[in-house]
């Protein structure tokens, strides 16, 4: 594409970007597709000949655009709602037409530096002490994973990274320790680092959703009584269903006691680490090993960017530091990014972040964050004192989740959970929101989140309303 063709065509995609973040508002969150139908509008097969840029952005605009769930639409109101604000998506792109590599120092100076920096940053914003380095990965499922391979590399006499796992008879069963509202990633990383799912124990949670840290001690002890490897245990801060938050310093002198690395998935409450006031409400978040937060949930930053924090950088890069000979380099005392993890090529991630992170401000972020807990917190009142639904759990940030309770069902938990199912159906078929759900202790649950920035209280209130009018609609109907 000569130059000028693609500045005339990066104009035309910046009308395009400016259009859809001005106009998100007027789709459906969801579009109303069927499986299959964007693919039966695609060619089945490459094109032979090359096209002219205008007829891919008439498409784009025409096939993809539309039918996108549109994460950026202010009534996205599902799983952790998330934002690509304007200098996030500036910062994307920029980093797309510089095309780095910055797998070495060497292959990304200013990428490996400014994602040091931009670690430091964050780390300070959340209230980390200065031993604490943050590296970047696309996801906290990848991060959770890199931080128990490194809790595992620090066991001694294993090395598993030279001896691998299989057929060996010297070792104990490997065990993780999570509550039963930890997210499925640490599933995930056990399956990954050949730990197995057995070998994750779910340790129970408490009626605010919080792990029982005296379950775990005993855990622990039973279990090494019995023969087996505590590797890491996995406190969450801001679980997936209710964004409970575990008793991290407890959980904190539990692991020190017993020799544990301690990992905290703070997916999505680490960004409300900004404010003082919510960075109280994980006392003792310091005291971790490792430490996963995602600014592409809860801090404005375009998916993906999730920042692994560890206390020990020297664990994480000699459980994974291996350097084949073509990528050998004659700088010292430079960081290279590939030893702090299995890939080899990394994104230019960090532009975005730091982007993000000068244009708001540490002030311009505690005052979205604040804002969006202020409007969870109406919202949670409303439910409160509406007769026929319930609060599901506390609420401490940005999300809810409540039912419908209808009289007429009082005494069938299985119908008000069919009930609840066809309310979220209607809710989200009426198009103007998008809601989800979870199961907490058996029960079908609504979930209401805030986390985009273009969420105002008139969005919130219609979600209300909407919530209010499909449930009468049911019970009319005898749902
Ligand atoms: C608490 C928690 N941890 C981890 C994850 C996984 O995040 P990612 O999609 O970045 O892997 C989620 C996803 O919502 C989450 O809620």
């Amino acid at each position: 594409m000569p130059p000028e063709e693609f500045r005339a065509a990066a104009h035309r995609a910046a009308d395009l970007m400016a259009d859809y973040l001005q106009g998100v508002g007027a789709y459906d969150v969801v579009p109303k597709i069927a499986p299959g139908a964007v693919r039966a509008e695609l060619p089945a097969s490459p094109p032979e000949q090359g096209e002219g840029i205008d007829g891919i952005l008439a498409d784009y605009k025409r096939l993809i655009e539309p039918n996108v769930t549109h994460w950026n639409h202010p009534g996205f109101l599902a799983y952790f709602a998330i934002t690509g604000s304007g200098p996030g998506v500036l910062g994307e792109a920029l980093a797309a037409s510089l095309n780095v590599n910055a797998m070495l120092w060497r292959t990304g100076p200013a990428p490996t530096e400014l994602e040091e920096t931009v670690c430091d940053w964050l780390r300070q914003a959340i209230g980390l002490p200065p031993e604490f380095a943050g590296h970047i990965n696309d996801t906290a499922s990848i991060s959770t994973m890199l931080a128990l391979a490194a809790a595992r590399h620090r066991l001694p006499g294993l090395q598993i990274r030279e001896r691998g796992l299989a057929g060996r008879r010297d070792l104990a069963a490997l065990t993780v320790y999570a509550s039963d509202q930890a997210h499925s990633s640490v599933d995930k990383a056990a399956i990954a680092l050949g730990i197995g799912l057995e070998n994750v124990r779910k340790v129970p949670s408490d009626k605010r959703f919080r792990m029982d840290a005296q379950a775990l001690r005993v855990a622990l002890r039973d279990d090494r009584a019995a023969g087996r490897l505590p590797v890491a245990v996995v406190a969450t801060a801001g679980t997936t269903s209710t964004t409970s938050v575990d008793p991290l310093r407890e959980i904190a002198g539990i692991c020190a006691e017993a020799g544990v690395w301690l990992h905290v998935d703070a997916a999505y409450a680490g960004s409300a680490c900004v404010c003082p006031e919510f960075r109280a409400l994980l006392d003792g978040l310091e005291c971790a090993d490792s430490i996963v937060t995602n600014p592409h949930k809860w801090l404005f930053t375009p998916v993906d960017c999730s920042v692994l924090f560890v206390r020990d950088p020297k664990l994480l890069r000699e459980a994974f530091s291996l350097v084949p000979e073509y990528l050998r380099t004659s700088e010292t005392g430079a960081t290279n990014l590939m030893d702090y993890g299995v890939q080899l090529g990394r994104r230019f991630r960090s532009l975005k972040l730091w982007m993000v992170m000068r244009y708001f401000g540490l002030e311009g972020l505690r005052a979205r964050i604040r804002s969006h807990v202020a409007m969870a917190q109406v919202f949670a009142a409303r439910v409160d004192a509406e007769p026929g639904f319930e609060r599901c759990a506390p609420a401490p940030f940005s999300t809810v989740c409540f039912r419908a309770v209808p009289e007429h069902l009082r005494h069938d938990p299985a119908a008000q959970d069919a009930f609840n199912e066809k309310l979220l159906a209607e809710v989200n078929a009426a198009g103007p929101v998008f809601l989800s759900h979870t199961k907490l202790r058996g029960r079908y649950v609504l979930r209401l989140t805030i986390g985009n920035l273009r969420t105002e209280a008139r969005h919130v209130d219609a979600a209300w309303e909407l919530v209010l009018k499909r449930a009468e609609f049911l019970r009319n109907a005898k749902g």
